[in-house]
């Protein structure tokens, strides 16, 4: 079945890996929101880049009319610059959309989570990462997939220091590790999701250690 896709979390490195590995055809329609224009998509016209100003979601509602909504819209405490705009940018803006979507018919939602959520961990951010968990299964869609990686490989543009060094430890240790907490390449995550879209079961199904590097 062909179906529409939308994406958040567009320009992060998660969500260009996802759209970048599109190809032409492959579903009815593509749309990537974004805050800004994602130039090594200019090439794509099969991808509509739906520049949005993220403080007015309601505008995005005819952007959210779609078979499938992907999240992986988030931001770090750091460069959010305090715990409640992290809130808002990791819980609030997701789950806006995501209830948005769902009025329009939305009946699939893939939210790109993190290892450690849990609405009752003592840990700020995967408190708020299982918050907006917890939050979805409310909303009612019939496919509810999350993904809960660990630390993700990948380039990305602006560097991160933590994320860096952690690579460098982590990467040639990396069989040692156990799956849950394994670094994993965005290509991965990015192959995961297309899978679940061709073909995920319904009800809420959480993806993570050995399950998350599995393609199907
Ligand atoms: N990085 C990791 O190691 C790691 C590990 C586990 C889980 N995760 C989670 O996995 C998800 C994807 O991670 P990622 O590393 O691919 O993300 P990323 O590269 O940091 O990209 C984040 C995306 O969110 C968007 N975004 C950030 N703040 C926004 C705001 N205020 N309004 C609208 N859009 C905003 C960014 O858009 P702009 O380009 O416009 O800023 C970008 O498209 C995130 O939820 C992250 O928390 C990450």
């Amino acid at each position: 079945m062909t179906q529409t896709i939308a994406v958040i979390g567009s320009t992060g490195l998660i969500g260009l890996q996802f759209l970048n590995s599109i190809s032409k055809g492959e579903y009815e329609g593509v749309t990537a929101i974004t805050r800004r224009e994602i130039p090594s998509l200019s090439g794509k016209p099969y991808i509509h880049q739906a520049i949005r100003d993220f403080s007015d979601l309601e505008k995005m509602r005819p952007d959210l009319k779609t078979d499938v909504l992907v999240c992986a819209l988030g931001t770090t405490i750091k460069t959010a610059g305090s715990q409640e705009r992290f809130f808002e940018i990791d819980h609030n803006i997701p789950l806006a959309l995501a209830k948005i979507a769902h009025e329009e018919g939305c009946q699939t939602f893939i939210l790109v989570s993190s290892m450690g959520a849990n609405a009752h961990s003592k840990i700020f951010y995967s408190r708020v990462k299982g918050q907006l968990e917890t939050a979805l299964e409310k909303v009612g869609f019939e496919q509810l997939h999350i993904l809960r990686p660990s630390m993700l490989l990948g380039e990305r543009q602006e560097s991160r220091g933590g994320e860096f060094i952690g690579k460098l430890i982590m990467k040639p240790l990396s069989f040692l590790i156990p799956w849950q907490y394994k670094p994993i390449h965005a290509s991965i995550v990015a192959a995961k999701i297309r899978a679940l879209i061709s073909g995920g079961d319904s009800g809420t199904s959480i993806w993570s250690g050995r399950e998350l590097f599995k393609k199907n």
